[in-house]
């Protein structure tokens, strides 16, 4: 008989708020970041065992750290692990605990380099580990209760009992439990009691703005230098200096965070056209929270497909790797 190995889901730490300490209990915004091990946060969930239904836990400490200091090469690696788990015939999915502060950038990074069948859970907590009520740990129990379910595939951000998918998600409150938002997209679903309540489905089409093929991610992951992308931001009095400094620097990409449907002050325009010509990767996304630039007959720049700015840093990033790996 056919031996049929155990399913299993597999855990991967990062740091964050959800793996965070305080001195005193109360002090939900005096903390450090980054100190409790993703074991000791699941060995804190009495209710674990009955939520994995049997199924074997793998975890791992992929990284210790506030995510507002996430790296290139913590995502390397974390998209290194995170293929190695996928392609495990035994692992039903993947959940990740990381900061909130860039969790959108991380989910759309693995969205967008990894394109897994299998889902990819990230979750966090607004309350570090000390607090007097953490979310951490139903934040991680609903994360299990995604993974395991049958429905779910890709990235996707659990977090108040909301799922969202990697595209739409953004942190959109520093202080409330449900930081996090899907736009005008809206959630993908609801996590309750354990269960999964989809109110979309989950697909995920190809995407506008991911230009190469899978083949290519053993080579983007291999590039020893990741391009130089930087975000600068329209407003009142914006000027070009910094975007002619970055060129002169170096800078391979720019990602202009625009006033309205994608406008940006004059001076600014003008340089980020010369930057442009100079061979230059220029985009623009906009600064309002939501919706997304809409093309125009005459527009020199091209806009974002409907991604944040920083989303659209990432994409342009790994844009330009897979081109300079594939050339
Ligand atoms: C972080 O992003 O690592 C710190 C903030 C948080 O997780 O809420």
């Amino acid at each position: 008989m056919q031996q049929v190995e155990q399913a299993s889901v597999v855990v991967l730490g990062t740091g964050g708020t959800i793996a965070g300490t305080a001195a005193q209990a109360g002090d939900n915004i005096g903390y450090t970041a980054a100190q409790v091990t993703v074991d000791q946060l699941l060995d804190a969930i009495p209710m674990l065992p009955g939520a994995l239904g049997g199924r074997r836990l793998v975890t791992e400490q992929v990284a210790q750290v506030d995510s507002k200091d996430m790296s290139v090469a913590i995502w390397r690696a974390l998209a290194a692990r995170c293929r190695h788990w996928l392609a495990d015939a035994s692992v039903q999915g993947i959940v990740i605990t990381h900061g909130t502060d860039t969790l959108e950038e991380t989910a759309w990074f693995l969205q967008t380099l990894l394109r897994p069948g299998k889902p990819v859970v990230l979750t966090c907590a607004m309350r570090p580990a000390t607090s007097l009520a953490p979310d951490g740990p139903q934040n991680l129990l609903d994360a299990v209760a995604v993974v395991q379910d049958p429905a779910a595939q890709g990235v996707l951000a659990v977090c108040a009992g909301v799922v969202h998918g990697a595209r739409d998600v953004r942190k959109n409150h520093p202080y409330r439990l449900d930081a996090f938002d899907s736009g005008d997209a809206g959630p993908l679903g609801y996590v309750e009691e354990g269960r999964v309540r989809w109110v979309k489905s989950v697909t995920f089409e190809a995407d506008p703005v991911v230009k190469w093929s899978p083949d290519a991610i053993d080579l983007i992951l291999d590039q020893p230098v990741w391009p130089w992308v930087e975000i600068l931001t329209s407003h009142a009095g914006a000027s070009g200096a910094v975007a002619d400094l970055l060129v002169q620097g170096g800078v391979h990409g720019l990602v202009a965070a625009c006033t309205g449907n994608g406008s940006l002050h004059h001076d600014l325009e003008a340089s980020l056209l010369r930057a442009q010509a100079a061979g230059v990767d220029v985009v623009r996304a906009t600064r309002c929270a939501l919706g997304q630039v809409l093309p125009k007959a005459g527009d020199q720049l091209p806009h974002s497909n409907g991604l944040s700015p920083v989303k659209a840093r990432v994409s342009l990033m790994l844009n330009r790797l897979a081109a300079q790996a594939t050339r």
